[in-house]
């Protein structure tokens, strides 16, 4: 636990510890910087939406998949939108024309954005819910150290946003788990104690 930090509020605090930190986690693993253009699988979720921006004040361009309805919300953090599922790597590559120099893969299983006809090395891919030979995991356990302070304060600054999907009261917590389940959240749900 923690205690809220300093100019921020304590619902856009509550997702920084682990969502926040494991984002963080999966950027340091690759690095990005201005010269690059960073694909985000899974960008418009709980991780993704602090990954996307945490990239973009990096300096990197980033591509964030989505569903088409996503796109809106995708463009508002700052990534350019494309849509998954088959056809993603040409509609990627289009958006890059210099070429994607690295991936930020946070979808669990098989549902990998990095295809290999983007070749991005491997050296420069990171997985936080999946084990892929060659390729860096990141989690939580592994964000950068200070990483939370430095997060909160980009929050505190107003550099950073924390889009809530939902907030529900502690008694409805049973009701507050059915949008995470769904996996099409935009942003975190908070669940107010
Ligand atoms: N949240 C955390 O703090 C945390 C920390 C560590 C690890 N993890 C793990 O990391 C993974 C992602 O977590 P999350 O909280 O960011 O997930 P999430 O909030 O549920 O977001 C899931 C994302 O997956 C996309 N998606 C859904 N179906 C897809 C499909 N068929 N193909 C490609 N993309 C699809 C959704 O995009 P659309 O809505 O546009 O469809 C959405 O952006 C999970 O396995 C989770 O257990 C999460």
């Amino acid at each position: 636990m923690h205690h809220t930090p300093d100019g921020v509020d304590d619902r856009s605090a509550a997702p920084l510890t682990i969502a926040g930190r494991t984002a963080s986690a999966a950027l340091a693993a690759v690095a990005p910087g201005p010269d690059d253009t960073v694909l985000i699988g899974g960008a418009g979720g709980g991780v993704g939406v602090f990954a996307v921006q945490l990239a973009r004040i990096a300096g990197a361009q980033v591509i964030g998949t989505g569903a088409a309805e996503t796109a809106d919300h995708l463009r508002g953090l700052g990534a350019e939108p494309v849509v998954y599922g088959e056809g993603l790597a040409d509609r990627a590559r289009a958006l890059a024309p210099g070429g994607i120099t690295a991936a930020v893969d946070l979808l669990p299983g098989r549902r990998r954005c990095t295809s290999p006809g983007l070749g991005v090395p491997d050296s420069r891919i990171c997985t936080i819910a999946a084990q892929v030979d060659g390729v860096t995991a990141a989690n939580v356990a592994s964000s950068p150290p200070g990483a939370l302070e430095e997060i909160a304060g980009l929050v505190a600054a107003g550099r950073l946003r924390v889009p809530l999907a939902a907030t529900f009261p502690i008694e409805e917590v049973r009701r507050a788990t059915a949008p995470q389940a769904d996996r099409h959240v935009r942003g975190k749900v908070v669940i107010d104690l």
